[in-house]
C-alpha cells in the first residue's frame, strides 16, 4: 500500500540531484521510497498524510553504539566531572556486570535503548560486542545484538581482560573467538589506543577479521595522537571512530581515502576531551559522520539531535553539514549510502519528521525534543 506524505515544508534528501526541496512530497510503498519532489507534481497514492509545513529528513543513521551491556557507571562519570580523567580501564567494570547478566536482561537493555533512539528519529543502528571479552560472552553478545539492531560489529579487542597478557589475548581474539563470532556479525573493530591495543596488535586483529570476510572499523585517536587513523586508512577500513586527536598527516590520509572519520561529540563532552576538528576534515575533503557512541562509560546518550546541535554550536559545522554527517555520513561509514541516509526512489523508507519548519531548528532549539513522526523501513515507528 502506498502512502503520500505531503505538506512537507522542507525536504532534505541528501541526493545530489534532488537536493533540498521546499513545498515537497514523498511517496513510500512498503519498505521503500518510490517518489520524492515538489508537492505540486506528486503522484496519487493509496493514502495521504499532510505534514502541515514540517521539515522531513532521512532518519538518523547511528553508526557507532555499544548497547550490549549491563550495569551503570554513574560513579565514574561523577568522578570525571570532579576532575578525574577518562581511562580505557573503566570498560572492565561493565564487562563484570555484563558477564553476570542473563540473556533476557541484556536483550532488554538493547531493546530499551533502540526504542529510545527510534523515538528520537534514529532509524538505522549499528552496535558492538565488547563487554564480554571471553568466547561465550562475546558470542552471546553478537547473537543477542543481531536480533535487535541493523548491524553488529565484533569488538572482542576492546580491552585486555584481567588475568591476560595482551599478546595472548590478541591470539584468542584472532583465533577461537573470531571463528565463533564471525558468522553473526558484519564488522570487526579494535580499540587502538594507549591502555587498550597498540598498532601492531590492532593490525593483527583487523587482518584476521578481513580473512573471515568482515569489514573493518577502528576506534582510534580518542585519547591521544596515535596509529589508529593511519592503520584504518592503510587497511581500507570503512570508518575510524573518535578522531579527537588528529595530525595534519592523519587528516590528509583520511581525505585521500574511502575511510570515514566518525566523530562522537557526546563522548568528548562526557569525557572532558576537546571536540574534534570537523572543519579541517571537511575542508580537506574527508567524509565525516556523526554518531552517538551510546555506551554506559564514555557517552551515555542515544540522542543524535544532541550530537548534531553540538556539532553546529561548538564544532562550527553548518546545520546542513551536521545533518548530512548524522544521516548520509553514517550510512557511508557503514558502506550503505545508496540505501539509507538518503531519500530518493529506491532508498529505504526511513523518514524523520520534525515538529519544526526546517532542520535549522535542530541547532536553533538545542535540547528540545523536535521529533514529530518516524517511519522505519516504511513502518510508522512514532
Ligand atoms: O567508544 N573507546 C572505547 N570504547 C567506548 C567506551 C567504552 C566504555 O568506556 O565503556 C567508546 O568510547
Amino acid at each position: 500500500m502506498s502512502l503520500l506524505l505531503t505538506g512537507i515544508g522542507e525536504l532534505t534528501t541528501n541526493d545530489d540531484e534532488l537536493g533540498t526541496v521546499t513545498d515537497a512530497a514523498l511517496v513510500i510503498d512498503g519498505a521503500s521510497v518510490v517518489w520524492a519532489g515538489p508537492a505540486a507534481s506528486a503522484p496519487a497514492a493509496d493514502a495521504a498524510v499532510d505534514l502541515e509545513g514540517r521539515a522531513v529528513l532521512p532518519g538518523w543513521v547511528d553508526s557507532h553504539t555499544h548497547l550490549v551491556f549491563a550495569g551503570d557507571r554513574t560513579t565514574e562519570f561523577a568522578a570525571r566531572m570532579a576532575g578525574q580523567p577518562y581511562r580505557a580501564g573503566g570498560i572492565a567494570v561493565t564487562v563484570g556486570a555484563t558477564r553476570a547478566a542473563s540473556d533476557d536482561q541484556l536483550t532488554a537493555v538493547v531493546r530499551r535503548h533502540v526504542a529510545e533512539a527510534v523515538s528520537q528519529g534514529t532509524t538505522y543502528i549499528e552496535t558492538k560486542t565488547g563487554y564480554g571479552l571471553d568466547v561465550p560472552n562475546e558470542l552471546r553478545s553478537a547473537v543477542l545484538a543481531s536480533a535487535e539492531v541493523d548491524e553488529v560489529t565484533f569488538l572482542g579487542a576492546h580491552l585486555v581482560p584481567q588475568g591476560w597478557d595482551a599478546d595472548s589475548y590478541v591470539d584468542l581474539v584472532c583465533g577461537e573467538m573470531l571463528s565463533q563470532v564471525a558468522p553473526h556479525v558484519r564488522w570487526i573493530d579494535v580499540f587502538c589506543e594507549t591502555g587498550a591495543f597498540d598498532g601492531q596488535q590492532s593490525r593483527a586483529v583487523l587482518t584476521a577479521g578481513a580473512k573471515h570476510g568482515l569489514g573493518l572499523r577502528v576506534h582510534g585517536n580518542q585519547l591521544d595522537y596515535g596509529p589508529g587513523v593511519r592503520l584504518a586508512v592503510e587497511l581500507n577500513a570503512a570508518s575510524v571512530d573518535h578522531c579527537t586527536y588528529l595530525t595534519k598527516s592523519d587528516i590528509d590520509d583520511l581525505a585521500s581515502s574511502e575511510t570515514v572519520a566518525t566523530l562522537l561529540p557526546a563522548c568528548d563532552l562526557s569525557t572532558r576531551q576537546p571536540l574534534p576538528d570537523a572543519q579541517s576534515l571537511l575542508n580537506a575533503g574527508a567524509t565525516v559522520a556523526l554518531a552517538s557512541n551510546c555506551n554506559p562509560g564514555s557517552s551515555y546518550t542515544t540522542s543524535m539531535a544532541f550530537c548534531v546541535a553540538t556539532a553546529v554550536l561548538q564544532m562550527r559545522m553548518s546545520v546542513s553539514e551536521a545533518v548530512r554527517a548524522a544521516t548520509w555520513g553514517g550510512a557511508r561509514a557503514l558502506r550503505r549510502e545508496n540505501e539509507i541516509g538518503i531519500l530518493r526512489p529506491g532508498s529505504r523508507a526511513d523518514i524523520h519528521v520534525l515538529d519544526a519548519p526546517s532542520i535549522t531548528h535542530l541547532a536553533y532549539r538545542p535540547g528540545v525534543p523536535l521529533t514529530y513522526a518516524v517511519w522505519r523501513k516504511g513502518i510508522r515507528a512514532r
